[in-house]
């Protein structure tokens, strides 16, 4: 079976203002299958979001490189990479990043119209996403007038609404209480074993973390196998 997603040697140096060098990835290697989830743990500042960046071509490694579908990133014309990106990559951010002056509607239409779907094609999906993530009554608010559960669902019908074949999330669920970070998990796993998504999950959820097919952890710049169990002590 072909790896829809591969990360190889992965290094990543941040360059400080008083041009210091801060060594945040070490040589991190990664390969997620078609249907496979993979959580992410690690300290704060261990390095997550900056690899979901690297993984998603929203970043680039200092050295090492991301395959998406066996092409490495760094080969493709910034029109290819935008193309990738916009069509096979779901992004859900740590912070929601939705427009605060569009709908919910609108916001998830947004990936669909940046492609050039045809308008009224990008409603009936959006529609349709909308129902999948049970949003229907809350179309037409904005995001200040959504709840912060909602504001994830919102999220993730934004993320998937292109049918992509990589979901990267950044802690999905990070400021949700327990009731809706469980239920926004449950949506998360049946949408992406409907779909066959490769997940990449970045959680300090330990209920989340255990739905996927693999756990690692993310510390000192490289990834190491989770230990779950251990873990509930570690207050992970
Ligand atoms: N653009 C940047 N320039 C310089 N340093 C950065 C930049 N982005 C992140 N860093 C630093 O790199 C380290 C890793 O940051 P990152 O955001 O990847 O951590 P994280 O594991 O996602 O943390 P958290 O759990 O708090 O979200 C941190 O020390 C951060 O301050
Ligand atoms: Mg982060």
């Amino acid at each position: 079976m072909s790896s829809v997603l591969e990360a190889r040697g992965l290094h990543k140096i941040y360059i400080g203002g008083d041009g210091s060098e801060l060594h945040v990835l070490k040589g991190v290697s990664l390969v997620v299958q078609p249907g496979e989830s993979v959580a992410i743990t690690g300290a704060s500042g261990s390095g997550k979001s900056t690899l979901l960046h690297l993984l998603g071509g929203l970043d680039w490694p200092t050295a090492g490189e991301v395959y998406l579908d066996g092409r490495p990133l760094s080969q493709l014309a910034d029109t290819e990479l935008a193309e990738a990106r916009n069509r096979k990559i779901g992004f859900i951010f740590q912070f929601h990043h939705l427009l605060r002056e569009l709908s919910a509607l609108e916001n998830i239409k947004m990936p669909l119209l940046i492609r050039g779907t045809d308008r009224r094609e990008a409603r009936a999906q959006g529609e349709a996403m909308l129902r999948a993530v049970g949003l229907e009554e809350r179309r037409d608010q904005k995001p200040p007038q959504l709840s912060g559960g909602e504001l994830q669902r919102v999220a993730v019908a934004r993320a998937l609404v292109s049918e992509p074949v990589v979901l990267l999330a950044d802690e999905p669920t990070g400021n949700l209480d327990n009731q809706s970070a469980e239920r926004l998990h449950q949506l998360l796993f049946r949408l992406v074993g409907e779909r066959r998504l490769a997940l990449v999950v970045v959680t300090h959820n330990r209920e989340l973390a255990a739905r996927a097919d693999r756990v690692l952890r993310l510390h000192d710049g490289a990834l190491q196998p989770e230990v779950l169990a251990e873990a509930v002590h570690d207050g992970l």
